[in-house]
């Protein structure tokens, strides 16, 4: 029963309306509107600024204060102590693994990173020249046609096969995207490596001859997977538990999830970034172009800046920016001309009135591109890497909504156009 109580006087409703009101374990509070509908209104709240879809406890944001927190752990902890996979456990299962769970876990998802021979065939039918991001909806997408007769939504075990699956094949399918795209062969995933190192192996070695990777790009490449592991009920998350709250196959859900993570207002903004970044092209262009980003009648924006739900500096962001410090001077890429352009952009815009006021601060897009870059990933891949990365926040949404009482999502809309009228003629 909840203790505190909105009450809602409504024009035309005689009585006034009482809903409860829920306090999380931390953050706003929220009012249940649910009766609202028996009383013949709704709530209009477009893009959901003022809407909690449902309850969670995987992870929690404080956009005032910048905080990120994976099961009530903050990610500067995470990203300095923990890695990847134990992320992954984390936000499936809600507590850190012991070190016999963790190492079952790694060697779980490690005997799932094959994907079945057919799926060769349908990359094949792909354009080489496609956006990766097109043939990921593809290719995950298509996993539902191996993975459904059996799959049994309602039992847990068949949803942690799911997660595992999902997470363990996403990778495979992001490196054979750019393999396929540089007409190379797809290379086997191999078991004997941590999972971004073998990510990486299957990104840039060859058949031919041996590909050691490098410690350092590797852990990069974790930190940055880590960093997008979750981000609580943002568009494509959403969507996923969205297209899951139909009771669809969990490959299609996440594969919807990959759909709308690639829009620039999401997760296609890290490409957007490096995009933004070359056009500048020098430091002495940079005046012009925040012109033209406050220029009301241009429709350029500073992309990797502003935040739907951090008002403040996006604490994934200060991880990758010290990150990429270190990882471009391991790599001899400290002098690169993007990254001076980067610091510049950020220090004037850290200044500048128009973005003070509107508390626009850099987000995990703006630095992931650079580092991403001086890896070797190629611009287009990366919001395929933030889809790698996003997998076990998706699964683990999509595992708590299916765990728990769940009902379709059907949003309501106010209505503004033509009322009732008779067809025209006989
Ligand atoms: N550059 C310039 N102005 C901006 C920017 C920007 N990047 N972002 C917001 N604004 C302005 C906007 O024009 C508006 O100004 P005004 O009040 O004068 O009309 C004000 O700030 C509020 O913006 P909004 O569009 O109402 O804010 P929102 O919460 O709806 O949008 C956002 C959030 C992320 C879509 C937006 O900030 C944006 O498009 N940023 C660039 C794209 C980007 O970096 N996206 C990655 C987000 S982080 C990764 C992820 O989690 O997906």
């Amino acid at each position: 029963m909840a203790e505190k109580k909105a009450q809602l006087s409504v024009d035309g409703i005689d009585e006034t309306i009482e809903l409860p009101i829920y306090e999380g374990t931390v953050g706003p509070d929220v009012i249940d509107v649910r009766s609202l509908v028996s009383k013949g209104v709704f709530t209009y709240d477009p893009g959901f600024m003022s809407t909690a879809s449902c309850e969670s406890k995987i992870t929690y944001i404080d956009g005032g204060k910048g905080i990120l927190l994976y099961r009530g752990y903050p990610i500067e902890q995470l990203a300095e102590k923990s890695d990847f996979m134990e992320c992954c456990y984390l936000l499936l299962n809600g507590e850190l693994p012991t070190a016999e769970e963790k190492d079952a876990f790694i060697d779980d998802v490690k005997h799932h990173t094959m994907v079945h021979e057919q799926i060769r065939n349908l990359f094949i039918s792909f354009p080489r020249h496609a956006h990766p991001m097109s043939v990921m909806i593809g290719a995950v997408g298509a996993l539902s046609a191996f993975y459904h007769n059996d799959l049994v939504i309602d039992d847990a075990e068949h949803r942690q096969a799911a997660a595992v699956r999902l997470i363990a094949k996403i990778p495979t399918l992001a490196a054979m995207c750019y393999k396929y795209s540089i007409g190379q062969p797809f290379m086997y995933p191999r078991n004997d490596l941590r999972f971004s190192e073998n990510f990486l192996y299957m990104m840039f070695g060859t058949p031919c001859e041996e590909y050691v990777p490098s410690p350092v790009i590797a852990d990069a490449m974790d930190k940055i997977f880590l960093l997008h592991a979750d981000h609580e009920q943002n568009a494509s998350t959403s969507t996923v538990r969205l297209a899951g709250s139909t009771g669809a196959n969990p490959y299609a859900c996440i594969s919807s999830g990959i759909t709308a993570l690639w829009g620039p207002a999401h997760g296609g903004a890290n490409e957007a970034v490096l995009d933004m970044l070359n056009e500048i092209g020098d430091v002495k262009n940079i005046p012009d172009y925040i012109k033209r980003v406050k220029d009301k009648n241009d429709p350029v924006k500073l992309m990797g800046f502003g935040h739907r739900v951090y008002k403040n500096f996006d604490p994934r962001a200060h991880v990758l920016r010290d990150a990429a410090k270190g990882v471009l001077e391991e790599l001899g890429h400290e002098n690169d001309p993007l990254l001076k352009i980067a610091k510049e952009l950020e220090r004037i815009a850290l200044e500048d009135d128009y973005f003070i006021e509107r508390n626009l601060y850099p987000n995990v897009d703006f630095y992931s591109g650079i580092i991403l870059k001086a890896i070797g990933i190629p611009t287009n891949l990366f919001t395929v890497i933030f889809a790698t990365g996003r997998t076990p926040g998706w699964v683990a949404h999509w595992h708590e909504m299916i765990s728990n009482p769940f009902k379709i999502g059907r949003p309501r809309q106010l209505y503004t156009g033509a009322t009732f009228r008779d067809y025209p003629g006989k």
